[in-house]
């Protein structure tokens, strides 16, 4: 048993989408959410950059006493996991583009998996794509600029729904079954991604998976919070702005 808090990142709001169905899978615990707004977008920078990010991330994790850190970001995860894990000697549970799921549910059709450009060239995504590819049609689609716009607080409207046809015009003829929100900011905007097609399409992401991953690891452990009484959350960001958090809490209770 153990009642630290379970420490939470991202490079800014996306991760809050995670913090939500952790929240909703574990509700007694306590969580401190990190986002690092400081240096987003992740997506596009290099590997050396996003692994220092999410060191420092770790770190300050750490000095608030978590007992398990949870990588919210796709991006970070794909890059830094791994190192990350050999260095700490806590559970660091990270997410992946949920393509397992979706291959299963919609085999022998298209799907199409959005996510930052880093993500989709890295390994992880690479053997994701090789490993199911054989179920289903595996369509990779980089969104370069759109962590951008939902950094600042918008999940809906003109700029995204003019980004998402742009986006998505290569597709207009073409049946997709399902896609997949390989980035952690992209929960926020599924009603608009959802509305983008004129058809049902089953929109799926990691989130659930990692929250069920991370009880599942803290169970092994024994290191579940002894509480029978709701947590709290404390939200923090890299960026001075008060606007920030403000946003932050807004998308949580969404
Ligand atoms: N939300 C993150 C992800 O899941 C990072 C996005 C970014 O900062 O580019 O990939």
């Amino acid at each position: 048993m153990n009642n630290n808090p379970i420490g939470v990142f991202d490079s800014g709001l996306g991760g809050i989408s995670v913090l939500k169905e952790l929240k909703a899978l574990m509700p007694y615990e306590n969580y401190i959410y990190y986002g690092d707004t400081f240096n987003a977008p992740y997506g596009i920078k290099s590997d050396s950059e996003i692994m220092k990010y999410s060191e420092k991330c770790i770190k300050k994790l750490l000095d608030m006493r978590a007992k398990a850190i949870v990588i919210a970001c796709n991006t970070a995860t794909s890059v830094a996991a791994k190192k990350l894990r050999a260095c700490y000697n806590i559970p660091i549970i990270g997410i992946e583009p949920a393509v397992k799921p979706a291959a299963v549910h919609h085999p022998e059709s298209r799907v199409i998996v959005m996510a930052t450009p880093v993500t989709l060239k890295k390994e992880k995504f690479v053997h994701l794509m090789k490993n199911y590819s054989n179920m289903a049609e595996i369509i990779p689609l980089p969104c370069p600029g759109l962590v951008e716009i939902i950094e600042r607080g918008i999940t809906e409207g003109k700029e995204i729904d003019n980004y998402l046809k742009v986006l998505l015009s290569p597709f207009e003829n073409v049946k997709i079954s399902a896609v997949v929100l390989g980035c952690t900011h992209y929960p926020h905007i599924k009603n608009a991604i959802k509305k983008a097609f004129e058809y049902e399409v089953d929109i799926i992401d990691g989130g659930v998976g990692t929250a069920r991953e991370t009880k599942r690891r803290l169970t092994i452990e024994g290191l579940l919070c002894g509480r029978s009484e709701n947590g709290n959350i404390i939200f923090m960001s890299s960026s001075s702005s008060k606007n920030v958090l403000c946003t932050m809490k807004k998308l949580f209770e969404l």
